[in-house]
């Protein structure tokens, strides 16, 4: 007979068998989950593996860096969209440019926009390493003065520079996408800084930022989004 509202006592089998106990009580660590995931990743190329440890031995903030599973998803959704122009918004070394150019149709263009000039010549000689020199065109200065000089429609763009500005340029880009492309932002995650239980220091403004940001595309009738909880979480964002 079926016990309503009593609390089912637990079983013999339950209390004895931790490996049952395991599959109903996950025990696994985010950090291990990320380690299996990186094992069964497709590995960077040499390039990228190289251009990944040199960032890390000879600038500051190298985890700015996409990275391996990262970079391994930014090729994977070129690969899937085939885009014919891509924009991205924050080079840094150039790891995530040569990554998102893996997947371009074959007449494709990625245009990449830094604004610091001590990375130009390191990106320029990866992009030359890597064969891209047609394929990747690098802009040197401020995003929000070069955006509007791009006469181009985007079919996949990666914002991923300073995120305090991350409303400005979404609204700068957004008229340009074709309806069906593509906006990729990153860290909106902020390490967890977003997420209700952490309480933000009202002298942070770019975690207020991208917390505002986060609810606002939540909110946005002119597109569908899914936010992927990898590494400091990618929004993904297509245009109706
Ligand atoms: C998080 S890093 C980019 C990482 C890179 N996309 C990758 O995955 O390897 C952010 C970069 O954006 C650049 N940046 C910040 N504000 C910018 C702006 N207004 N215009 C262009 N680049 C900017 C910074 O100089 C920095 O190199």
């Amino acid at each position: 007979m079926q016990n309503w509202g009593q609390p089912t006592p637990p079983t013999p089998y339950l209390l004895l068998n931790p490996a049952r106990l395991g599959y109903l009580c996950p025990m696994y660590s985010a950090d291990e989950t990320q380690l299996y995931a990186d094992r069964h990743t497709t590995p960077e190329s040499p390039l990228l593996a190289r251009l990944n440890r040199e960032t890390h031995v000879q600038l500051l903030y190298a985890r700015m860096i996409s990275g391996h599973a990262q970079g391994r998803l930014l090729s994977m959704l070129s690969h899937m969209v085939r885009p014919w122009r891509v924009l991205e918004l924050g080079t840094f070394t150039g790891y995530s440019a040569l990554c998102l150019a893996e997947g371009l149709a074959p007449d494709g263009v990625l245009h990449t926009i830094e604004q610091n000039p001590e990375l130009e010549d390191r990106i320029r000689r990866y992009v030359r390493e890597a064969g891209q020199e047609q394929q990747i065109q690098l802009h040197i200065g401020d995003a929000r003065r070069i955006i509007p000089t791009l006469p181009e429609t985007w079919d996949l763009v990666f914002i991923d520079a300073d995120k305090i500005n991350n409303d400005t340029y979404y609204e700068l880009v957004l008229p340009q996408v074709r309806p069906g492309g593509f906006v990729l932002i990153d860290n909106v995650l902020r390490s967890g800084q977003v997420l209700d239980s952490y309480v933000v220091k009202p002298s942070d403004k770019d975690t207020q930022a991208v917390r505002a940001f986060n609810d606002k595309v939540q909110a946005d009738e002119r597109v569908e989004n899914v936010l992927l909880p990898l590494r400091d979480g990618l929004l993904v964002v297509r245009k109706k």
